[in-house]
């Protein structure tokens, strides 16, 4: 009976420190913000297990102490103590801890080099760079940020309400039709993390993540000249025929790539997809056979999305496209 008792705490006690780690851990800050938010949280905690821990104590004193604290004025006692001055004593500092990283969230200020625009969509994530070297640079599903340095984020949708989220750099906050919200965040560790949507926006919410790197301000730079770049020509015979599978199939009509005459604004712009971690949001491996996978059957990997499935087209046609994709590094 105690064994199976201590399996069990060893096995939620193991659980609850896994969940502490990983790329998409609030317990595991990356950033200043979530550090704030991380030490807020083992505030709290810490607040509420001394509130058990005295009520717990209070309770085996009520009903096996001695008979003593069972009187009346005992019992005065008791209630002036535990529902007055414990509350004021231990709820007071909490509040004041609580209020004090929602006062210096306002006050978080960048030099506005860097602004992202994000915008939340159906179900994916469009996002556009502002820096003084390059004016607006479109890439998808993917944020890279240099440590260090504290980035706007202006947040928005044109659709339904999603709401942004890396827990391991900053807090969360809705993406609301119609406005713009504003995140501030300032990576402080370089690392591979993880985004998610944190509000429940349709069929296909749980399928809507993207990947974060925080990376070296040089390295930043590096990264964010390469994706202004149009996309590379294609080399091999199939990326050129798969190209030109892309040009006459109209996936141009919905889908950019920058240098080519595909201007759609619908879908993500690919111009450098195949460098990316993964697709269709942080869902899928980047490979071809997954790009293939999806162009075949975009509505069997995200229901409800509105690219239509294309498996239609003959097996060899859609390799050849994957294959150019796949190039666009
Ligand atoms: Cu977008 Cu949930």
């Amino acid at each position: 009976m105690v064994s199976r008792l201590w399996l069990n705490v060893c096995v939620v006690g193991g659980l609850l420190a896994v969940a502490c780690s990983g790329p998409q851990s609030a317990l595991n800050p990356a950033g200043e913000d979530a550090t704030e938010i991380a030490t807020l949280f083992w505030w709290m905690s810490g607040g509420a297990a001394l509130i058990w821990l005295l009520m717990m104590a209070l309770t085996f004193y009520s009903v096996f102490g001695p008979r003593l604290a069972q009187a009346h004025r005992v019992g005065h006692w008791l209630i002036v103590g535990g529902g007055v001055v414990l509350p004021v004593v231990v709820l007071v500092p909490l509040l004041a801890i609580g209020l004090a990283p929602l006062s210096r969230a306002g006050a978080h200020r960048s030099d506005g080099a860097i602004t992202i625009d994000v915008s939340g969509e159906q179900w994916w994530w469009r996002v556009r760079y502002h820096t003084p070297a390059q004016r607006a640079v479109d890439v998808a599903n993917e944020i890279r940020l240099p440590v260090g340095v504290r980035v706007d984020l202006r947040l928005t949708s044109d659709n339904v309400i999603h709401a942004f989220w890396i827990p391991s750099l900053a807090g969360k906050i809705d993406m609301i039709p119609g406005r713009t919200t504003e995140l501030s965040l300032r990576p402080t560790r370089v690392g591979r993390f993880r985004g998610v949507c944190a509000e429940y926006c349709g069929t296909a919410h749980a399928l809507m993540a993207f990947d974060v790197e925080v990376l070296g301000r040089d390295e930043f730079d590096r990264w964010l000249d390469r994706q202004a770049a149009p996309a590379a020509e294609p080399v091999e015979v199939s990326e050129r025929r798969g190209r030109e599978r892309f040009d006459a199939n109209g996936c141009g009509a919905c889908h950019s790539i920058r240098g080519t005459s595909s201007r759609g604004g619908v879908g993500p712009d690919l111009t450098h997809v195949g460098g990316r971690f993964s697709l269709a949001a942080g869902t899928q491996p980047n490979s071809r056979e997954a790009l293939a996978s999806f162009i075949a059957h975009a509505g069997a990997h995200k229901p409800g999305a509105e690219m239509p499935s294309f498996a239609m087209l003959p097996a060899e046609e859609i390799a050849d496209m994957a294959a150019y994709l796949r190039g666009l590094e």
